[in-house]
């Protein structure tokens, strides 16, 4: 009954913080295509012939113990990405589904070996598929292969484009997508440096500030808008800036300690460093250690993820600091829509989630919180 009732609070909460990631936008037009389109199925989907609490309520009564559900990950060795399968398979367990009924593959960040693993899951029967692709771009066609097949689909983490969701909604199919905002995440990045004051940031005193960024995956619309959004609540905060390089660093700390290390060489005047994850900010910092500068006296590095070993760098000063990426929400949700289709309910096509920003202040109890 309690685990109902904090369900259900959950799904309210979820609602409430999407609707509110639809309105608020003081971004430019160009950057906000999905938001009008995810006001609209929302609003569509508030007559949808179950509501959130109902799903809820049918999930408290299934009966799960012999469903089968396929999880597909886009690779094993992503830090992030692991946090979150291990999560997802213990609230999975704890709902009711056995351990032995829950396969999660790796995708070993190739597409052909995940379509792959797809067509096998499928010819298993799954009873339902949760999708982390390779690529997002392929969302279309693994779409259509699970929808074929008539197995209901959760994607995670990596969201396919506004197009590819209008199909869901469009054709009432049994497809969602969990996520969380990034450009949220980016916002919070830029204000972190932002909430520092200028006069500390901009070292040298040329008015301007000097940065670099390290970037994930450019087909990942994660990468793409956290590195667009950071640095836009910079110059919206009224400030001037200097991109001295903008590498891709595909989400990994060993690439980005090699890139920062080459950058700070290249650029001795980098002020902020930008991570589009806390892996890379690891990286980064292993690079700014070896070019003898210190986090907070002559440089600045902020990350996204909250990874244990972030938070513990930003508690001791050595990162400055990072936002906090739900994976228990994220895979708490993913689990729950799985369960709602498999119960015969229908789900949002979209189900966010809050970002949080974390610095000194609360990097202690956002650790606390997660053990
Ligand atoms: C996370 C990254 C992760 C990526 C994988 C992002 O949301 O912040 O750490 O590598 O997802 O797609």
């Amino acid at each position: 009954m309690k685990k109902k009732l904090v369900s259900l609070l959950t799904v309210s909460v979820m609602t409430l913080s999407m609707l509110a990631g639809c309105t608020s936008g003081s971004a430019p037009a160009e950057s906000t295509p999905d938001n009008t389109e995810k006001t609209e199925q929302t609003d569509a989907n508030a007559g949808a012939e179950q509501t959130a609490e109902a799903v809820v309520e049918s999930v408290g009564n299934a009966d799960l113990a012999d469903k089968k559900v396929g999880v597909c990950i886009y690779q094993f060795s992503d830090n992030f990405m692991t946090l979150f399968r291990n999560e997802l398979e213990t609230y999975l367990v704890s709902q009711g589904f056995s351990k032995d009924n829950i396969k999660i593959v790796d995708g070993a960040n190739d597409q052909a070996t995940q379509t792959n693993q797809i067509s096998s899951f499928i010819t298993e029967g799954v009873d339902v598929l949760i999708i982390n692709p390779v690529n997002s771009s392929s969302a279309a066609t693994i779409t259509d292969m699970v929808v074929d097949a008539n197995i209901p689909l959760v994607y995670i983490n990596r969201e396919p484009d506004a197009d590819e969701e209008a199909r869901w909604a469009d054709n009432n199919w049994n497809v969602t997508y969990v996520g969380c905002d990034a450009r949220q995440s980016g916002t919070m990045q830029g204000e972190i440096i932002v909430d520092l004051g200028l006069e500390t940031v901009d070292l040298n005193g040329d008015g301007k500030v000097q940065y670099i960024m390290i970037e994930g995956d450019p087909e990942n619309v994660d990468a793409q808008y956290r590195t667009e959004f950071s640095v836009k609540a910079l110059t919206d905060a009224g400030w001037e800036v200097d991109c001295l390089d903008d590498q891709v660093g595909n989400w990994d700390q060993a690439t980005a300690q090699q890139l920062v290390a080459n950058a700070l060489s290249a650029h001795p005047e980098t002020e902020v460093v930008f991570c589009n994850n806390d892996a890379m900010a690891l990286g980064a910092l292993q690079s700014i250690d070896a070019a003898g500068r210190k986090v907070g006296e002559d440089i600045f590095l902020v990350g996204v993820d909250a990874l244990t070993e972030a938070l513990e760098d930003v508690i001791a000063g050595t990162m400055t600091g990072t936002v906090f990426n739900d994976h228990i929400s994220q895979s708490h949700s993913a689990a729950d829509a799985a369960i709602a289709y498999i119960t015969g309910a229908t789900n949002e096509h979209y189900i966010g989630c809050d970002y949080v920003k974390v610095t000194s202040d609360n990097a202690q109890s956002t650790l606390d919180s997660l053990k």
